[in-house]
C-alpha cells in the first residue's frame, strides 16, 4: 500500500511550457509527489475536485512594492502578499523602495523580519544598487537578497540616479558574484529636463506625463546598460518595457550574447494614451502608458521570447494621492498583482497567445532567470507545490472595492475578464481557497534566496574594481 500523501487534485488540465493534459496531482510535505491517472494516485488525507478548472504553477512576479516598511496607508506585507494569493501568485520579489531604503544589511535584515512574520506567499528582497550600496554589495548578498535594483532614473521614493560611471562600478561589483541587476531603464537627466519644460510651459493634465518621458528615454537607458553589462559580464534584468523601440536594444543586445532578460506589464499590453483621459492621474505610472501602437509589436515580443516575461510593478498608493488635479504631484503606480493573472489568461481566451506561452512568462521563465528551477516554476515531481487552479470560463468585472490590496484604486477597475484564479497552494498549504484568504496561513510564506542558485558567472573587464585599483597587479 503506498503511502499517505497530504492532498491529491483530481480532474483539472495541467498546464506546462509545453503540453496541457489531464491528470492528477499529489502533493505531500509541500512537494509535488506524483502526477499521473486517478487511479494511480496514493490515498490522501484531503483531495480536492478540479473538475474543468486548469492547474497551473503559481505566477512569479518579480517586481512589487509592497512598502513595508515606510508607507502603511498604502500596503503592508500582509495585504500586499494576501493580493498575490487571490491572484494566483505564489512568489514575489519586493523592491527595495521602502522607508528605509533596503541599501545596507541592517535594513535587509528588518525587512526579512517583518515579510516572514506577514507574508502569505514565498519572497524574495531586492536591495539597491547605487552610489550608497556599493561596498555593501557583500553584505547584503550574505543577508539574503534575490538580486539588485538599480535605478537610472527617478521615480517614487526619490532614490538617487547613479551615474554612468557609478554605475559600470557597480556592475563591476556585481559582474563576479552572478546576481542579477534589475534596472529601472530610464535616463534621468532627459526626464528631468523635458518635466521642467512642460511645467514651466504650464501643462499639468494627466497626459503631460507621458509628454514627460518619451519612449527615447528608455531606449538610451537599455542601450547604455547593455553595453556597460557587456563590458562587465554582469547579468540585467530590464523591468517594466513600455514601448516598442525599447525591443531593438534589447534584441540586439541579446543577439551579441550580453546576459540581458526582460519583463513588460499588463498596463503596456492593454492601456493606451486614451486612459489618460478616462483615468486622470490613476493611470499615473513609471514609465508611463504609452500610445497604441506600441501594444502590438511588445504582444509580439513576448510571443517570440525577446520579452521574457510578464511581472506587475505592482504600485499601491491611498486614494488620495492617486487623485490630485496637478499630474506632476499624483503618486506613480497602480496595484496589479492580484489582477495580472485573470486579465492576461483573459487575452489567452481571446487567442492573443497560448495558454502555454503564458506559463512560459508567468512562472518558467522567471523561475529560470533567478536560478529557482526547478524547484520553482514548475509542475513537477519533486518542486515545490506552488499552484495556482484557475477557471477559464469565469465571467466578471474587475471591482477595486473588492480587492485585498490596501490600495483600491487601480485603472483595471470595471474591465471585464474570463479567467479567475480559485485555490492557490504555496508549497502545499491553501494560502487562498474558493476565494477565501486562509488567514493560517499568514507568515507561512518563505524567503527564496536560500534556494537560488544561480549560474557559474562570466565577468569580463572588472579590473577597476576598488579591489584591482588597490592591489596592484601589475598592469
Ligand atoms: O510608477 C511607478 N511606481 N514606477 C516605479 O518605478 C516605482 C513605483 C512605485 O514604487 O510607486
Ligand atoms: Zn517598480
Amino acid at each position: 500500500m503506498a503511502e499517505t500523501v497530504d492532498l491529491v487534485i483530481h480532474g483539472g488540465t495541467i498546464v506546462s511550457p509545453d503540453a496541457s493534459y489531464r491528470a492528477s496531482i499529489a502533493i505531500k510535505d509541500g512537494l509535488i509527489h506524483a502526477i499521473g491517472a486517478a487511479d494511480a494516485m496514493p490515498p490522501a488525507k484531503e483531495t480536492l475536485d478540479a473538475t474543468g478548472l486548469h492547474i497551473l504553477p503559481g505566477a512569479i512576479d518579480v517586481h512589487v512594492h509592497f512598502r513595508d516598511p515606510g508607507y502603511p496607508q498604502k500596503e503592508d506585507f500582509a495585504s500586499g502578499t494576501a493580493a498575490a494569493a487571490f491572484g494566483g501568485v505564489t512568489c514575489v520579489f519586493d523592491m527595495p523602495n521602502t522607508l528605509p531604503t533596503i541599501n545596507n544589511a541592517e535594513s535587509l535584515a528588518d525587512k526579512h523580519k517583518i515579510a516572514s512574520a506577514k507574508a502569505y506567499v514565498d519572497y524574495g528582497l531586492y536591495a539597491v544598487l547605487g552610489d550608497d550600496s556599493i561596498a555593501h554589495v557583500p553584505a547584503l548578498i550574505e543577508g539574503g537578497v534575490i538580486g539588485f535594483k538599480l535605478y537610472m532614473g527617478n521615480t517614487f521614493g526619490r532614490i538617487p540616479s547613479p551615474s554612468t560611471g557609478a554605475m559600470l562600478e557597480a556592475f563591476e561589483v556585481v559582474a563576479p558574484t552572478g546576481k542579477r541587476i534589475s534596472l529601472h531603464a530610464e535616463t534621468n537627466s532627459i526626464m528631468e529636463r523635458r518635466e521642467a519644460r512642460l511645467r514651466a510651459a504650464g501643462r499639468t493634465e494627466p497626459i503631460a506625463h507621458l509628454a514627460a518621458r518619451p519612449a527615447v528615454v528608455a531606449v538610451e537607458a537599455v542601450e547604455r546598460a547593455a553595453t556597460l553589462a557587456e563590458w562587465t559580464g554582469a547579468r540585467i534584468h530590464v523591468l517594466h518595457i513600455s514601448s516598442a523601440a525599447e525591443l531593438r536594444p534589447l534584441a540586439e543586445a541579446k543577439a551579441r550574447g550580453v546576459e540581458i532578460t526582460g519583463e513588460t506589464c499588463p498596463q503596456y499590453l492593454l492601456l493606451d494614451e486614451t486612459d489618460y483621459d478616462k483615468f486622470g492621474g490613476v493611470v499615473r505610472v513609471n514609465p508611463p502608458v504609452r500610445e497604441k501602437p506600441n501594444q502590438q509589436p511588445i504582444w509580439d515580443a513576448l510571443v517570440d521570447g525577446t520579452i521574457d516575461m510578464i511581472a506587475t510593478d505592482h504600485a499601491p498608493h491611498a486614494p488620495e494621492e492617486k487623485t490630485r488635479p496637478d499630474i506632476w504631484t499624483v503618486d506613480c503606480g497602480f496595484p496589479g498583482v492580484e489582477t495580472q493573472m485573470p486579465l492576461m489568461l483573459t487575452e489567452i481566451n481571446k487567442g492573443r497567445a497560448t495558454i502555454q506561452d503564458y506559463v512560459r512568462w508567468s512562472a518558467d521563465a522567471p523561475a529560470k532567470i533567478w536560478g529557482l528551477y526547478p524547484r520553482k516554476g514548475t509542475l513537477t515531481v519533486g518542486s515545490d507545490a506552488d499552484i495556482a487552479i484557475v477557471d477559464l470560463n469565469r465571467e466578471w468585472t474587475v471591482d477595486d472595492a473588492l480587492i485585498q490590496s490596501t490600495s483600491r484604486i487601480s485603472p483595471w477597475h470595471g474591465r471585464k475578464a474570463t479567467a479567475l484564479p480559485i485555490h492557490t497552494i504555496v508549497r502545499g498549504r491553501f494560502v487562498m481557497k474558493d476565494r477565501i484568504l486562509q488567514e493560517d496561513a499568514r507568515g507561512t510564506g518563505r524567503s527564496v534566496h536560500a534556494i537560488q542558485q544561480m549560474p557559474k558567472p562570466a565577468p569580463r573587464n572588472t579590473d577597476s574594481t576598488m579591489q584591482a585599483i588597490t592591489s596592484n597587479t601589475g598592469r
